[in-house]
């Protein structure tokens, strides 16, 4: 949640913010800020809505020129930027970051929740400080200020630390102070961040993108570190003051990837990315008719070993793992538990070293995922991670990292991550079954050979969109909207129900198609739209009878079904139909169509799809 970048150099920092800030806008875009020193003062410029309302501000107040991000003045080399996802305090100006400190010469930006901020709001109120905001971060301007003063003899790194020592939660924080105008700090606890090294020039970050067009030396922050950055230099400590030795890594990404390149939206451009995704994923992983998972730490006789297996993840995350549930236990015949991430830490985890942990992320920083790993870990599991940003949190403390190789994804509607790590999954459930001798080597084969043609049937999908299209602009009024299926198509339908829900606004629900009749059919009247993935060929018949139930109370029915399954037609208002798919596989494929469909009801309802209302793209808070 929330982006943060700093700059300090020759360069004209205001330009360089805004950009970068734009590189984070998908993070959080409730409101946005920068601060920077001016003729020995603290210069804070910050407004509600997006970046590009700073930028306007930006720019009547003469800070950058008309028409492009270039500078209108350059006096000003240093300054930190932040663009904010609200936990504490509703999105408006004086909530927004930066927040200044009391006598106004220290100020902060800062990603996370101060989970103490009530009682040092108290300490500090008593102290004769005022506050200007209702959000949780005035504090540690506050705080900073006042160790700065009293106990720091105005040292603005040991005030900083003093500070941190103080509060409790999570952040990434970014500091100026006018008494050092030629320095910025930053901080980190489970919050992402990064600092980007240059030639006299340095920078932080919440993710790497956001400077990928500045340099490619990156120097990755652990938590309870501190930087201090100058033009020149860039030092690392621990939060007890001590000097950490590091060395950036490089980053040699294509910085283009994460740019729109033509499309209306990031999120058709990652749609249309999901066949190579899916098969950078999978191909480079299969040598010789085997699997190879580089140092996987699983012998089989741990696999047999294990009472069970956990998946915890949240989001479109944790829906991938709801498939993985089903492939799993078929293959392997080991009981699966799926859990969504903010529960799984709290509900005592039957969770000891006899478990195997799967974690699902796309950014590696999920905060709620990212603290189930550490419970999980603590218990003594052995933790297999999927995640997608090479270096983020997660990839880094699991046991084990198997990357997604889906490239950035913008879109805070995850698309081709999911389908990616569908294909992990898909791996990593051939992989265990077959070293526990569960298939056949010729099943292991086989499966190999059918996940090698997913790419190709996604393609075919992406081909026939304009059906989706034709379909959606027919629907977009709908009030509700619900999603039914059997098996793997349920799991299937919890993922097309929130793609749905989170760019469209359409209520939605998802149930399995049997469960309906004991409660949610009540809902179904004349019109109701009913969206039904049919690609479990033995449950064919059942389903079609769930079919011929909401129908018969006046539901409007898109299947969405398999070439073969030509009964489809005959239950259905309308079929959409996929290539022909192995039912284990199947949600791979089709979860494209329900991704298009709820794409195309966002865009003819005129909504915002790559940054929808009240989300963002990485979930840094509990
Ligand atoms: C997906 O469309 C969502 N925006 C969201 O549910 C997301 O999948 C979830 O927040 C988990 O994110 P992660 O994969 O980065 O951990
Ligand atoms: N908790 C802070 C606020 O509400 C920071 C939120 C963020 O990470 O954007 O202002």
């Amino acid at each position: 949640m929330c982006g943060i970048v700093g700059y300090v150099g020759d360069k004209d920092a205001l330009p360089i913010l805004i950009r970068g800030l734009k590189g984070l806008e998908y993070r959080g875009y409730d409101s946005s800020g920068v601060a920077f020193i001016q003729n020995d003062n603290l210069k804070v410029i910050k407004k509600k809505g997006r970046i590009k309302i700073l930028e306007e501000m930006l720019t009547a107040d003469g800070y950058l020129s008309e028409g492009d991000d270039k500078p209108a003045q350059s006096d000003i080399h240093m300054g930190i930027g932040h663009t904010r996802w609200a936990t504490h305090g509703a999105p408006s100006d004086e909530n927004s970051h930066p927040h200044l400190s009391e006598n106004g010469r220290i100020c902060v930006v800062h990603n996370g929740i101060i989970e103490n901020y009530i009682e040092l709001r108290q300490l500090l109120t008593e102290k004769g400080y005022t506050f200007i905001s209702e959000t949780d971060t005035e504090v540690v301007a506050h705080l900073i200020e006042y160790h700065f003063y009293f106990d720091c003899n105005q040292d603005i790194f040991a005030s900083v630390r003093e500070a941190l020592l103080e509060i409790e939660g999570s952040y990434a924080l970014g500091v100026l102070c006018t008494d050092f105008p030629d320095l910025m700090i930053a901080a980190r606890k489970d919050s992402p961040l990064v600092v980007g090294i240059g030639d006299h020039e340095n920078f932080v970050a919440s993710d790497i993108p956001a400077i990928l067009s500045y340099t490619r030396e990156i120097l990755i922050v652990e938590d309870n570190e501190i930087i201090v950055l100058t033009k020149k230099d860039v030092k690392l400590y621990s939060v007890h003051g001590v000097l950490i030795q590091r060395d950036p890594i490089h980053i040699d990404w294509d910085s283009e990837a994460a740019e729109k390149g033509g499309y209306e939206h990031f999120m058709m451009k990652e749609m249309s990315e999901e066949p190579k995704a899916v098969r950078s994923t999978v191909a480079p992983r299969l040598r010789n008719g085997k699997i190879v998972l580089d140092q996987f730490p699983l012998s089989a006789e741990q696999i047999r070993a294990a009472r069970n297996i956990h998946i915890v993840a949240c989001g479109t995350a944790y829906h991938a793992g709801c498939v993985g549930k089903y492939v799993i236990e078929k293959l392997c015949r080991i009981p699966v538990i799926v859990d969504v991430a903010s529960e799984f830490r709290y509900r005592d985890p039957l969770v000891d070293n006899q478990t195997i942990v799967i974690i699902i992320s796309q950014s590696g920083e999920t905060l709620d995922t990212l603290a189930a790993m550490r419970e999980a870990k603590s218990r003594g599991a052995s933790i297999i991670s999927i995640v997608n940003v090479v270096g983020s949190s997660i990839s880094r403390e699991a046991d084990y990292v198997m990357y997604t190789a889906a490239g950035p994804e913008i879109a805070v509607a995850s698309t081709k991550a999911y389908n990616t790590q569908l294909a992990c999954m898909y791996l990593l459930a051939f992989e265990m079954s077959h070293l526990i001798g569960k298939i056949s080597d010729e099943e292991y084969r086989t499966y190999q050979d059918k996940l090698l043609e997913i790419p190709e049937m996604i393609e075919k999908v992406l081909e026939s969109r304009s059906e989706i299209q034709r379909f959606a602009s027919e629907h977009f009024n709908a009030d509700s909207i619900f999603f039914i299926g059997r098996g793997l198509d349920y799991a299937l339908s919890m993922e097309a129900s929130l793609k749905l829900k989170e760019i469209s606004y359409i209520h939605s629900e998802a149930y399995p198609g049997g469960e309906l009749k004991h409660g949610t059919i009540a809902l179904i009247e004349k019109g109701t739209l009913v969206v039904c993935p049919l690609t479990q060929d033995s449950l064919m018949d059942k389903m079609i009878s769930n079919i011929q139930e909401v129908r018969a109370r006046g539901a409007v029915v898109l299947g969405i079904t398999t070439e073969k399954q030509t009964r489809a037609s005959e239950v259905c208002d309308q079929v959409f139909y996929i290539p022909d798919v192995d039912p284990l596989l199947a949600p791979i494929v089709a979860v494209t169509p329900c991704q298009l469909f709820a794409y195309y009801m966002s865009v003819y309802k005129g909504c915002d799809v790559d940054k929808p209302r009240n989300l963002a793209k990485s979930v840094t808070v509990e």
